[in-house]
């Protein structure tokens, strides 16, 4: 290189400089796009390992395996309702069917008890929220943070009589106070393994009585004002439920 440089002056070393400069910016260009691609795969793959923990967890108590996916949508959508940013709605949607990945540790006698549970039972019981938030809490990101917060939280009541923190009002993170919302009506209009489920009309009376008691008046008047395009959007996730890759999906 030098030799050219000095054999035909300036311009051979700059045109090859050139080249070999346009080749690395190329390469550059092309690992940072294989990096970026590898890390989305990483982390799609980390987010359909914890969904199928969290279905694992859900499929004691709803057959269909369908009520984590209609949690990730409805949230997403209650979220919108109240004017939240799209890109929180959106991670709330990837976040939401996680809430109860915790009950991937309650034995099933106590889960599946029909009838009241003793306070040794109930014990048990109430430290799914922790356990959830345990599982998902240990990761740096964004979604599973949040995951862990909706985990954590979407036990608290609006009143503060909730657990596992007895939280009241604005303490409890948005995201939690959505997803209870969601969950507490999605949970209702489903058949469970003690009780039939309720109508729709019972359910949504049953959400106004808890207006500001067990949940955030803000968000049950959403719902209430978007109920029929919600229970809309329920059925039809029931006719034809997303996939994971669907509900992992970014836009
Ligand atoms: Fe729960
Ligand atoms: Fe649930």
């Amino acid at each position: 290189m030098h030799q050219a440089q000095e054999q035909h002056g300036g311009c051979v070393f700059s045109e090859a400089a050139a080249a070999q400069m346009e080749r690395i910016t190329m390469d550059l260009g092309r690992m940072y796009h294989e990096r970026n691609e590898a890390l989305r795969e990483v982390s799609r793959a980390h987010h359909e390992v914890l969904l199928r923990l969290s279905l694992a967890a859900d499929v004691k108590d709803d057959d269909s395996g369908v009520h984590i996916i209609r949690i990730g949508y409805l949230a997403e959508a209650l979220a919108l309702a109240l004017g939240e940013p799209a890109a929180f709605a959106r991670m709330l949607r990837r976040a939401a069917p996680m809430h109860d990945i915790g009950k991937i540790g309650l034995p099933d006698e106590v889960l599946k008890k029909p009838g009241a549970y003793t306070p040794a039972e109930r014990a048990v019981m109430n430290g799914h929220p922790a356990m959830g938030a345990e599982i998902l809490g240990r990761s740096r990101v964004p979604l599973f943070q949040m995951a862990a917060e909706v985990a954590l939280g979407h036990h608290e009541r609006w009143d503060g009589s909730g657990y596992p923190g007895g939280l009241a009002g604005e303490e409890i993170p948005l995201c939690a106070r959505i997803v209870a919302v969601a969950d507490f009506v999605d949970a209702l209009t489903m058949d469970r393994c003690y009780r039939r489920a309720f109508a729709d009309e019972q359910a949504l009376g049953m959400l106004a009585q808890q207006r500001g008691r067990a949940f955030d008046p803000r968000v049950v008047d959403a719902f209430l004002a978007q109920a029929p395009a919600l229970l809309a959007l329920r059925d039809r996730i029931n006719a034809q439920p997303p996939s994971f890759e669907q509900l992992s999906e970014l836009d």
